[in-house]
């Protein structure tokens, strides 16, 4: 199976930095799932803007390229301005609503306030379950306190809870196979 890892961001290192020490309990645990990262500053953005997918500039066809052909997803944001970037969230908008159905989704986070974890159940997961995904029920939410001054994380707890979402996705992304893509009557 393949795991896309998307670093939300254009700005910043720390959503980066959570993706990689995901990534690496994954592939303890995991050896079978291929993980790729996919950082959304390494492309140039359009505006979602309602013309066909073939009038978008190269980029934003191999974002919607990478996001189809994935079996699953680790999806990372930093909190910017109480919601996810709208870099983020004009990559969803780029999707048809079937890319990512039924495929196990994870979520870490990171944000400057403790509260704004909200941000991903009142924002982030609507959006997730709007695409039908199978999103794990544990996510990681991080705060600037977690990580030293080269954005190491160094609270051990948030690597338990890395560990064990880890573990989680790694069961909901068996589980995704066996659940059919198609669907009945196409709704
Ligand atoms: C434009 C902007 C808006 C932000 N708004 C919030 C916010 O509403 N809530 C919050 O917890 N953190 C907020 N932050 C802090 C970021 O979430 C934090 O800087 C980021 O997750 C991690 O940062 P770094 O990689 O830039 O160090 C904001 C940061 C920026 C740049």
């Amino acid at each position: 199976m393949k795991i896309l890892l998307v670093d939300g961001t254009i700005i910043g290192r720390k959503t980066g930095a959570i993706l990689e020490q995901v990534k690496l309990y994954i592939e303890e645990t995991n050896p079978e799932l291929t993980l790729e990262i996919m950082n959304l500053s390494d492309f140039e953005h359009q505006f979602v803007d309602g013309r066909p997918l073939g009038d978008y500039n190269e980029d934003m066809r191999e974002m919607v390229r990478r996001f189809t052909e994935a079996d699953g997803y680790i999806i990372a944001t930093p909190i910017f301005q109480g919601s996810i970037p709208g870099v983020l969230k004009n990559a969803f908008d780029m999707l048809h609503p079937r890319t990512m159905r039924y495929k196990p989704v994870s979520i870490v986070a990171n944000g400057g306030t403790y509260q704004h974890h909200l941000v991903i159940e009142n924002q982030l997961k609507p959006i997730l379950d709007y695409f039908r995904c199978l999103v794990t029920p544990n996510y990681v939410y991080t705060h600037t306190s977690h990580f030293d001054e080269t954005n190491s994380i160094i609270n051990e707890d948030v690597h338990d809870r890395l560990r064990e979402l880890a573990r989680v996705f790694a069961e909901y992304a068996k589980m995704s196979t066996h659940l059919s893509k198609e669907t009945i009557d196409n709704p």
